[in-house]
C-alpha cells in the first residue's frame, strides 16, 4: 500500500508560533514512517511558507520559547518557498527553489515543482492557524485536513462568539461582555459602566488569541483602562469576564467527528496568580494532575459538557475544553474550547488521552483517519444543481 503523504503545517503568523514548533516536532517524531511520508511545511512569523531544510526537533514549548528569546536574530526559513494554490488539483504545494547564484552567473535559476499531499495536519495555534483562515485555504484546495472546519475554528477562536454559542446550548459560562475598539473610543463611559457592573476582579482579554497573550486580571476600577489598552493591542475586539473566585482549572479532551468521545479530566495548578503565558510555558512551577481528583458525578458533568461544547461550535477531529471550578462557590463554568490545543507529548491533550488509553501515535493516526473520513463525506455533497 502506498504511503500517505502528510503535510505538517507549523509555525504561523501568531504569538503561538513557538508552541507550534514544539507540537510539530512531536507529531513528526511519532508519525509511523512505515505508513506515512511526512512533509514539514514551515509558515514563518512573516507568513511565508517554505519547505524547511531541517524539521523542528525540540519537543518542549518552553525550551523553544527560551531559545527564541535568547536568539538575537529572528528565525528565518532556510528552505525553498512553497505555496498552496487555492484550487483543487494534483499539486497541493508548488515549490519555488530559487537556487543559489553560481560563480559567473549572478542570476539564480528558479526551479518550480509540484507536490501532492494526501492530508494536511495544520498544527498551528492562534490567529491565522486555529481561526478558520488556513482551514479556508485547505477547503479551497480540497485537501483533507485534521481538525475543525472554517466556522468551528473561527467560532472557537473568538471568545465572545464562542460564549454565545455555549449559552445557546445551555452551557454555564461566567458573566461577560464584549466591545470593539470603536466602542472604547466613542462611548467609553457606557462601556466602563457595563464592564464594572460585572464586579471585580475582572479578566480582560483580546477576543481572538490564546496562550493568555494580552490577558490581564483587573482588581480595581483604576486598572481597567490599561488592561483594555493591552488587549486592544492584540485585537480590535475585547471580552471582559467576571473572575471566577479561587478557581480550579479543569480540562477535558475530545476526539472524533460526529460521534466524539471525551477523555478523563485533568487539572492545571498554575505557578502564578492565574495561568498566564509565563506560567504556561516558562515557569517550572506550574503542575498538571492527570487524572484530576473529581467526584464521579462532577467528572461525568465535565465530560458531558465537553461534548456539548464541541457540538455547540460544530467542531471536528479534536478539541480541548477548559473549565473553571470555583473552590469558593463550588460552581463549574465552561471557560473555553481550543480547536487546535497544544499538541506536544507532554501537552494536556496528549496526556489526557494517554490516561484514557490512547497513545500519542494512536492519536495522530486517529486524527488523520478522521480527517480523511470528513473529507470523503464532503466529496459526496452536490456542488451543482444542474
Ligand atoms: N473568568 C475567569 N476567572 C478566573 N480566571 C480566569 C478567567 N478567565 C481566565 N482566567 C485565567 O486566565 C487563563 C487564561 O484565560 P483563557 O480564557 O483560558 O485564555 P487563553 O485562550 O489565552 O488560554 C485561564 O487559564 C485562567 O487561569
Ligand atoms: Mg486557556
Amino acid at each position: 500500500m502506498a504511503k500517505l503523504r502528510v503535510g505538517v503545517l507549523y509555525g504561523g503568523r501568531s504569538g503561538e508560533h513557538e508552541v507550534s514548533l514544539a507540537s510539530a516536532a512531536a507529531i513528526l517524531s511519532h508519525l509511523d514512517r512505515g505508513r506515512y511520508e511526512a512533509v514539514p511545511v514551515l509558515i514563518g512569523k512573516d507568513g511565508r511558507w517554505s519547505l524547511p531544510a531541517s524539521a523542528p526537533t525540540t519537543l518542549s514549548a518552553g525550551a523553544v520559547i527560551a531559545q527564541a528569546r535568547a536568539d538575537a536574530a529572528p528565525v528565518v526559513s532556510d528552505g525553498p518557498d512553497t505555496v498552496m494554490p487555492p484550487h483543487p488539483g494534483r499539486h497541493t504545494l508548488i515549490t519555488i527553489d530559487r537556487g543559489a547564484p553560481s560563480p559567473g552567473n549572478s542570476t539564480a535559476s528558479a526551479a518550480v515543482s509540484g507536490l501532492g499531499l494526501d492530508v494536511v495536519f495544520p498544527v498551528l495555534h492562534g490567529p491565522y492557524g486555529e481561526d478558520g483562515t488556513i482551514q479556508g485555504l485547505l477547503e479551497l484546495a480540497n485537501v483533507p485536513y485534521v481538525g475543525a472546519g472554517v466556522l468551528a475554528s473561527a467560532a472557537g477562536m473568538d471568545k465572545a462568539v464562542m460564549k454565545r454559542l455555549f449559552e445557546a446550548r445551555g452551557l454555564p459560562v461566567t458573566p461577560w461582555c464584549a466591545f470593539v475598539a470603536a466602542d472604547w473610543s466613542r462611548r467609553r463611559k457606557q462601556v466602563v459602566a457595563e464592564v464594572l457592573a460585572l464586579g471585580l476582579p475582572l479578566f480582560v482579554k483580546p477576543a481572538n488569541l490564546g496562550s493568555s497573550v494580552g490577558i490581564s486580571k483587573v482588581k480595581t476600577a483604576d486598572a481597567l483602562a490599561a488592561a483594555v489598552g493591552d488587549a486592544l493591542a492584540f485585537d480590535r475586539k475585547v471580552i471582559v469576564e467576571a473572575g471566577v473566585p479561587d478557581p480550579r482549572e479543569i480540562e477535558c479532551a475530545v476526539l472524533g467527528n460526529d460521534d466524539p468521545a471525551a477523555s478523563v479530566a485533568g487539572e492545571v495548578i498554575p505557578s502564578r496568580e492565574f495561568y498566564d503565558y509565563e506560567a504556561k510555558y516558562l515557569d517550572e512551577g506550574s503542575r498538571t494532575i492527570v487524572p484530576a481528583d473529581l467526584p464521579p458525578a462532577r467528572l461525568a458533568e465535565v465530560q458531558r459538557w465537553s461534548l456539548e461544547a464541541f457540538r455547540a461550535i460544530d467542531a471536528a477531529g479534536l478539541s480541548r475544553v477548559d473549565f473553571l471550578l470555583s473552590r469558593t462557590t463550588g460552581s463549574l463554568v465552561v471557560n473555553e474550547i481550543n480547536t487546535m490545543p497544544g499538541f506536544t507529548t507532554i501537552s494536556m491533550f496528549a496526556r489526557l488521552w494517554e490516561a484514557s488509553g490512547v497513545s500519542y501515535s494512536a492519536l495522530v493516526d486517529r486524527l488523520i483517519t478522521l480527517a480523511l473520513e470528513r473529507h470523503q463525506e464532503k466529496q459526496r455533497l452536490r456542488t451543482s444543481v444542474l
